[in-house]
């Protein structure tokens, strides 16, 4: 998950406000897209319609691969300033010619804070409510917390009903070159995995849903359902341990494709990949000590990342040039 060991109290004050069922609040802001700069509140079920829709007119009109959304989420704890989405945000600008996917990049605010803070950095934010009844604090909050981690899965099955491809990234990873250069044609989902084992299309890899494509199909729509579906027949628990019981079943019943990606492309700190040329992405995950560790390896592999662009092309080619696994995140064993 993106944001481990982070105060939820934040979360957990806000929710117990709310009403009714899930409901999205919308930020439309402009400047070179089209009209309306009114915050609005909207049901999750019927209004978001007209909210998704334009937000994907907008990305319609800017962008060179219209039919993708990317999708992040962040509470407080990530949004505030210097914190992950800085970092995330501007590892846009230096990457490898990736800036303009921030015109497709829709941020999901879990608090009124998160929201405030998107709204000063970025232009398209949604802030995720869930109701949610509690009266034990424990409990609460990580029942709220998964409430809202699901509330995320159904958006992106409205946007993928909608027609709109969805890639979601955790906001804990650098972005450093297109990962739409690693996901294949024949993919209805491609995802990065916490255990490659060398074969692209082996149901046993272990996926890690902190960033994946999902094309937008009939085939994936019923995937969607049927993940939110199994939500219910499992102890409660986060959506990637969720997919990775249901995956068989996706394959099977629904002869879905699925892309595993190996980690020299789509990275993570839980297996470290040290080649530069090959990187698209890097998660920061596996880091069991804090947000403080994560914040501080994430920058010192984008000082890496900023030598490393520096040096002439058939330097870079040679492919001397690595990087250090990271100091600061206490990595488990396994
Ligand atoms: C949602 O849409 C349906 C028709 O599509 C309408 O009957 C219903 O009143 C709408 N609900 C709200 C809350 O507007
Ligand atoms: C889904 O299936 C229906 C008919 O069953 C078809 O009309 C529609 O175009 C399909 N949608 C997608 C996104 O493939
Ligand atoms: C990047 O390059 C500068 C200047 O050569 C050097 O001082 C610094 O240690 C390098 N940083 C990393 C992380 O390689």
């Amino acid at each position: 998950m993106a944001c481990e060991g982070i105060s939820l109290r934040i979360i957990a004050s806000f929710i117990l406000g709310v009403v009714a069922t899930l409901t999205l609040m919308v930020f439309h802001q402009t400047s070179n897209f089209d009209g309306d700069k009114s915050l609005e509140k909207l049901s999750f079920s019927n209004e978001t319609v007209s909210t998704v829709s334009g937000f994907v007119s907008a990305v319609e009109e800017g962008c060179r691969r219209p039919r993708d959304i990317i999708m992040t989420s962040v509470n407080w704890a990530c949004a505030k300033p210097d914190s992950l989405l800085d970092i995330f945000l501007q590892s846009f600008w230096t990457g490898e010619k990736i800036d303009h996917f921030l015109n497709h990049l829709l941020i999901v605010a879990f608090d009124p804070q998160a929201f405030e803070r998107c709204k000063l950095v970025h232009h398209y934010c949604y802030q995720l409510k869930v109701d949610v009844d509690f009266t034990a604090p424990q409990e609460f909050l990580s029942k709220g917390y998964i409430e809202l981690v699901w509330g995320k899965i159904e958006l992106q099955r409205y946007i993928l009903e909608e027609g709109y491809n969805v890639l979601f990234t955790d906001v804990d990873i650098l972005w450093f070159r297109n990962p739409f250069k690693i996901i294949t044609v024949y993919a209805d989902m491609a995802t990065s995995c916490d255990k490659y084992w060398g074969d692209p299309d082996a149901i046993y890899n272990w996926a890690n849903t902190g960033f994946y494509y999902v094309k937008s199909s009939n085939k994936t729509i019923q995937m969607m359902r049927y993940w939110l579906d199994a939500r219910n027949r499992f102890p409660p628990h986060h959506e990637q341990n969720i997919f990775n019981q249901i995956k068989p079943d996706l394959v099977d019943a629904l002869g879905l494709n699925i892309q595993f990606v190996d980690q020299k492309y789509f990275g993570s700190f839980c297996e470290f990949s040290s080649d530069l040329n090959k990187i698209c992405t890097m998660h920061a995950n596996c880091c069991v000590n804090g947000l403080d560790a994560k914040i501080h390896d994430m920058r010192n592999l984008m000082e890496y990342w900023k030598n490393y662009t520096a040096l002439p092309k058939e330097e870079k080619n040679k492919g001397w040039f690595t990087w250090t696994k990271p100091g600061h995140c206490k990595i488990p064993d396994n």
